[in-house]
């Protein structure tokens, strides 16, 4: 039997900066779970499908085939066998994500590609229904938060690293506008499980989150 550790929250809790950190020191496959998504709505966006049209989200969803690799430890998310991981870290890609996300095709289609995975390996795997939906049955599963306004500056001093601009105010608005739309959706909203144990990492340093959650391990 495989080993997993489901973690769940909202955007910018620092998921899988701690979920990478743990899978490494674990010696277990980290599996994020976003990429898909993103890797999904890149190609919608490819497509050009407004994000309002459910039906035409449904239709192309089934000519996107998505798979995973790993080169040297890192997660590789395949669109139609391109290497996509430098093109889905965009608001505009993160935005679609959380539109197209929530449409029972596109779930089906990826959920069953993760408990795959899971199931004949040891995973750490984040997202926002790992605990509630994918694993339910996952050996530790986490929720971890943090508030908005640390959030915002996490994400925003990542966006400016990599040399984007942008407004703080504009991301803590799209911070708050994302988790309305995945806490309050009808298909696997982000909620905690009952059994998961909640983690608040705004006043926590990364190796503190990691050792906690190493320790319910054990
Ligand atoms: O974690 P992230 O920002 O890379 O995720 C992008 C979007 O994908 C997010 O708005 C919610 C969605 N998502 C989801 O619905 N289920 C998951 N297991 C992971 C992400």
């Amino acid at each position: 039997m495989s080993y997993n550790i489901a973690i769940d929250g909202p955007a910018g809790a620092g998921k899988s900066t701690i979920a990478k950190l743990v899978a490494k020191r674990m010696n277990f496959i980290y599996v994020d779970t976003g990429a898909m998504y993103r890797a999904m709505a890149l190609y919608l966006l490819r497509e050009g499908v407004n994000k309002e049209d459910t039906g035409k989200i449904e239709e192309v969803c089934e000519k996107a085939d998505i798979s995973i690799s790993y080169k040297e430890g890192e997660q590789i998310v395949l669109l139609n066998g391109e290497n996509v991981n430098g093109l889905i870290r965009t608001e505009e890609v993160g935005n679609m994500a959380s539109v197209s996300s929530p449409n029972p095709k596109v779930r089906e289609k990826l959920v069953q590609l993760q408990k795959e995975l899971a199931k004949k390996t040891d995973v750490v795997m984040d997202g926002r229904d790992i605990g509630t939906c994918v694993l339910p049955d996952a050996n530790v599963k986490v929720y971890l938060t943090a508030s908005v306004e640390v959030r915002a500056a996490r994400r925003f001093k990542e966006l400016t690293a990599k040399g984007e601009t942008c407004d703080l105010n504009q991301i803590e608005r799209d911070i708050m506008e994302r988790d309305e739309r995945d806490m309050t959706r009808e298909i696997s909203p982000l909620k905690q499980a009952e059994d998961a144990v909640r983690i608040d990492s705004s006043e926590l340093t990364i190796e503190e989150v990691a050792e906690a959650i190493i320790a319910l391990c054990k």
